[in-house]
């Protein structure tokens, strides 16, 4: 048993999800994942399983937690599937519109006690806990990429989230082993307020020509320390989700300086959205990555 939580409803089998699943299962939780469609559950499953295969390897997790926490994971076909979930964390995309359908779905069937989530990145957590039956029971839990190596996940109030809400957060996440920072509830909240515009920079700097794709990456690198390049970052990160906190930052906080560089905008619309499409500002597709400009 882990306290008030046993079982975690979580809503999306991508990046997010799959990793949130990941780490509750290793934690012990009994974890119900959904999505959209089977197959889409089978592949997350299936990177789940990837990534803790790659944790045994290098001597990080024993063979036999594996295994358990594979057991955990149980496919949720169904919205329903979740009745019996305690917290349910939706880590669908980061569109308001997709979120609030999944929530007039599932608060019905959902029991009255139980705390509901989001991953969200940058929409406001207030705004969304008013389209749900719980706001006081509603709470932002932002987990990073990738969610079994980064340390961090901000959490975020509501206005109306109860205190009682916030110290079942903050229980869950402890028991992850992983380190909580409290983020007030405005756009983007502190991790992505601050590294998302930094990532826009990068692309003004390629679209005002300052420099290539690999300058760029190599530049904040080796001079900066930093683990990655802030375009291998947004190809990461995957460059919609890169836009849609780009335009919550401009909307929310009505300052041009947030304005999304329309390189970045050109990226999305031709649909190279990064690594998980197979192009960003790198092409994956062969056997390394190559700039496309
Ligand atoms: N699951 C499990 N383990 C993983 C993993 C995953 N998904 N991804 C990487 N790892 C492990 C690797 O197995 C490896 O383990 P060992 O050291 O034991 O061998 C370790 O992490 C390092 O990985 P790699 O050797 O493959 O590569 P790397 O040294 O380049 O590290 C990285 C990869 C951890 C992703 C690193 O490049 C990094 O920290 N990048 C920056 C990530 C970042 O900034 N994330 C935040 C994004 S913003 C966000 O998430 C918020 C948002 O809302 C948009």
């Amino acid at each position: 048993m882990t306290g008030k939580i046993a079982t975690i409803g979580i809503i999306g089998a991508g990046q997010m999800g799959g990793g949130i699943a990941h780490v509750s299962a290793v934690a012990g939780y009994t974890v119900k994942l959904y999505d959209i469609s089977a197959e889409r559950i089978e592949a997350g499953i299936a990177t789940i399983s990837g990534n803790m295969a790659r944790q045994v390897s290098s001597g990080k997790m024993e063979e036999s937690v594996r295994q358990g926490a594979l057991a955990r994971i149980i496919g949720a076909p169904e919205l329903n599937d979740l009745a019996d979930c305690d917290l349910v964390i939706e880590a669908a995309t980061e569109d308001e519109t997709i979120k609030r359908k999944i929530f007039a779905q599932l608060c019905p069937i959902l029991n009255p006690e139980a705390i509901l989530a989001t991953n969200t990145s940058s929409i406001s957590i207030t705004r969304l806990a008013a389209q749900t039956d719980r706001p006081e029971r509603f709470i932002g839990i932002h987990f990073m990429n990738p969610v079994p190596v980064m340390k961090l996940v901000e959490v975020i109030r509501g206005i109306a989230t109860e205190e009682s809400t916030f110290e079942t957060a903050k229980e869950y996440v402890t028991r992850l082993e992983k380190t909580m920072t409290v983020a007030e509830d405005f756009p983007a909240f502190i991790v992505n307020r601050i590294l998302l515009p930094m990532i826009n920079e990068a692309i003004y700097t390629l679209y005002e020509g300052v420099g290539t794709v690999e300058a760029i990456d190599t530049a904040m690198k080796l001079g900066a320390n930093h683990p990655m390049g802030p375009l291998q970052l947004a190809d990461f990160i995957g460059l919609d989700t890169c836009l849609s906190i780009m335009q919550v930052l401009y909307e929310g906080l009505a300052d041009s300086k947030y304005r999304p560089c329309p390189l970045l905008v050109k990226y999305v619309e031709a649909g190279w959205l990064g690594r998980k499409t197979g192009r960003g500002f790198y092409d994956y597709r062969g056997e390394h990555p190559v700039p496309t400009r």
